[in-house]
């Protein structure tokens, strides 16, 4: 039987990296992956030119059951060490917004930066090979592959989440954790464009195809960027980023214009103007097409000297605050992320071990740790990985 130190299940952006950090240590590393290919979604990310970190990583950028779980492996491997990385690669980058960088070219460039690194540092590959079962003997672990019977001192766990089924998700670290008695917090898409009912959509439907920047909230939480209207409801970075808070049954309410003070703007205008359609004066804050629909919907009769003060409050009232009522998500297949995985309650914060399992690792997307959208959450795969492959 081929006996290893370090067994990696999963060859994407969190188990490749786990591997390379335990190859550099002198561990006799293998990284397994059922797909073809590996790292297919670093491929496919930033619209292939991979957000590969976020200058502002803090541990307040991720959700979990527990806030503070992400902050020890945040700390021991920064959004600067891996861009030190991608410095010495001679891949070519740039600050999109918001701490977001990207590659200049393909995102190809960072798969191939990790193969390379994990090659260097004397670590095996094997792909489309499955894993079917994970069992304890002894200290160390029994690995049965599509390929045969495998020992492992450790077994580091980076199988992702439930996202994107066609690109290889399997679900099957969620499995293996429960196997091994650990906890999980419940998983749903996170990173996901919001869906409407039929009277919702009779609405946004028509508007498909629009941007338009604003403040989405759920709660006290809230986004300020794009936001996007599509045939099935809305998408784009505000909507992705409040998915990941929102749940059914909640509303979320809309900011068209976030920054202007709609109210004392239509006042004002009314003075100097009144005798314009109401739609004509929106247009200082909305598309065309948005400004007639906000007209529609606030059921107002008239130009703009035909309303009172009362009334136009009312109108200030419903683009600062339109409530939309999502029915759901797109759900996994477009999903960029699983929220929720196994629970940190059983994991150890410093080296991603399972508190009951010594040398079972569990890193990347399939932890209870998701971040928002901008690099957030590959750096979570490059800090757990780096983590678990330090001790492992
Ligand atoms: P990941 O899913 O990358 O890898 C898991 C691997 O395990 C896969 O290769 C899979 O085939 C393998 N596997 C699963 N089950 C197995 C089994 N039973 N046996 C063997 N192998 C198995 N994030 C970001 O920070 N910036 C960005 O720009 C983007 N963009 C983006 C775009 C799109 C379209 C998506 C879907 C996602 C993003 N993300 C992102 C999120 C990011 O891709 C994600 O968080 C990381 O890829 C997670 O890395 P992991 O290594 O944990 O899982």
């Amino acid at each position: 039987m081929e006996s290893y130190d370090v067994i990696v299940l999963g060859a994407g952006a969190a188990g490749l990296f786990a591997g390379a950090t335990a190859a550099r240590r002198g561990r006799r590393v293998l990284v397994i992956d059922h797909a073809a290919n590996p790292g297919e979604k670093i491929r496919i990310s930033g619209g292939g030119r991979c957000n590969f970190t976020n200058l502002n990583t803090r541990p307040d950028r991720f959700l979990s059951e527990n806030p503070r779980f992400a902050a020890s492996a945040l700390a021991g491997f920064t959004p600067r060490d891996f861009l030190a990385k991608v410095e010495r690669a001679g891949i070519a980058y740039h600050e999109k917004t918001l701490g977001q960088l990207f590659c200049d070219g393909s995102a190809r460039q960072i798969v191939d930066l990790l193969l390379r690194d994990l090659r260097e540092a004397g670590g095996d590959l094997r792909l489309s090979t499955s894993v079917e079962s994970v069992d304890r003997v002894g200290e160390g672990f029994k690995v049965l592959t599509g390929a045969g019977l495998l020992q492992a001192g450790s077994v580091i766990v980076a199988t992702g989440g439930k996202s994107i089924p066609k690109m290889g998700a399997t679900g099957f670290g969620y499995r293996l954790a429960e196997q091994f008695g650990l906890r999980l917090v419940e998983t749903r898409p996170g990173l996901v464009p919001l869906t409407f009912g039929p009277d919702q959509l009779e609405h946004l439907a028509p508007l498909s195809g629009l941007s338009v920047s604003g403040r989405v909230s759920v709660g006290k939480t809230r986004f300020d960027e794009a936001l996007l209207f599509t045939h099935r409801g809305l998408s784009g970075p505000a909507i992705l980023q409040i998915s990941s808070y929102w749940r059914e049954g909640e509303e979320i309410l809309l900011d068209l214009a976030p920054e202007r003070p709609v109210g004392a703007e239509l006042r004002e205008a009314r003075q100097k103007q009144g005798r314009v359609a109401l739609r004509t004066v929106l247009g200082a804050f909305l598309p065309e097409r948005l400004a007639r629909l906000m007209e529609g919907l606030s059921g107002l009769q008239g130009n703009l000297a035909d309303q009172n003060n009362a009334k136009l409050d009312q109108l200030a009232g419903l683009i600062h605050g339109w409530r939309l009522k999502p029915t759901g998500s797109e759900g996994y297949r477009t999903a960029e992320v699983t929220l929720g995985g196994v629970s940190t309650a059983d994991l150890d914060a410093k080296t991603l071990q399972a508190r009951a399992v010594p040398g079972l690792f569990f890193v990347g997307e399939v932890v209870d740790v998701t971040g928002w959208l901008g690099g957030y959450n590959f750096q979570w795969a490059w800090a757990s990985g780096f983590a678990a492959g330090q001790v492992a």
